[in-house]
């Protein structure tokens, strides 16, 4: 994630390669980043956190504190933190870094990469104006963006934030349809995915019902209606709340890693 975010900032211009720091633990990461990206690479996060005033966390939710704790003597007023870890809430986070360091909680996901990013965001009370617009500006040129209040973000880090996988298992299935068809396999994913993109992008624009639009597609007896007749006597709208409310327990879980 921070690879996606790193990127989007450097290809917005946001931030020239050369005035970011990129901070990692993990030799490996930090060769490909620097090689990739060009910016400045480091394992040492105090000294990191002495160079820059935004500082983007994120590593696990369960390695949060541990880092907050390493850096918390460097923290001043002038720091602003954006966190991007599942769970970690905003009064969590104000616990491990101190009150000094202005805070942002975001729940990005990784259609970032491909500039159809859904981030998410709320604030922490001491948090400027400007700031918002920079976590807006950060975030929103690489995808939509949305200030929403804390407590919707397990709902969100379950639908968007964790989203991609479900769709990517979903549209793993229409292939998996398509090749019990025999269709070739490059067909399968490019039909697949194209379609998946094609139907979000078109109901996203016109704002059409999914039911209204559903039935508009479906004519009596026709392919669609034989399919749809399928899927509307199996249980996949129970089995996707699961799955969201899953990931939205684990998100809550989280908090207390
Ligand atoms: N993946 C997603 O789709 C997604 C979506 C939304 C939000 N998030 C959130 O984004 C965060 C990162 O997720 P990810 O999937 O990108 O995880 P990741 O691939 O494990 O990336 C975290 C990186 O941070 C390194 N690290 C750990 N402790 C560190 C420390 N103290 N100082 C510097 N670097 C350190 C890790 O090194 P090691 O590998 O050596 O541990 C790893 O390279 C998580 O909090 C997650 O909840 C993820």
């Amino acid at each position: 994630m921070a690879e996606a975010i790193l990127c989007t900032a450097v290809q917005a211009d946001i931030c020239a390669p050369w005035d970011i720091t990129a901070c990692d633990i993990n030799a490996a990461r930090r060769q490909l980043v620097e090689k990739e990206y060009g910016v400045i690479v480091t394992e040492d996060a105090v000294q990191t956190a002495k160079t820059c005033k935004v500082l983007v966390l994120a590593v696990k939710p369960q390695d949060m504190d541990k880092l907050l704790r390493e850096i918390r003597p460097a923290l001043t007023e002038k720091h602003l933190l954006i966190s991007i870890a599942a769970g970690k809430t905003l009064a969590a986070l104000k616990k491990a870094a101190g009150i000094k360091p202005r805070l942002v909680r975001v729940m990005p996901n990784l259609a970032l990469l491909a500039q159809e990013g859904m981030s998410v965001y709320c604030v922490g009370q001491n948090v400027k104006a400007a700031d918002k617009r920079l976590a807006a500006q950060l975030f929103g040129s690489a995808g939509a963006v949305l200030e929403l209040p804390e407590k919707h973000f397990d709902a969100v880090t379950a639908l968007s934030g964790s989203g991609p996988a479900f769709v990517a298992y979903f549209m793993q299935a229409m292939i998996e349809g398509a090749l019990a068809l025999k269709l070739p396999v490059d067909a399968a994913v490019l039909l697949a995915g194209q379609t998946l993109i094609g139907t979000g992008i078109y109901l996203q624009n016109t704002g059409r019902e999914t039911d209204e639009f559903i039935k508009a597609v479906s004519s009596p007896k026709g392919t669609t209606a034989a399919g749809m007749a399928v899927l509307e006597q199996s249980d996949l709208r129970d089995v996707v709340c699961r799955t969201l409310a899953a990931a939205a327990a684990r998100s809550s879980e989280l908090k207390r890693v």
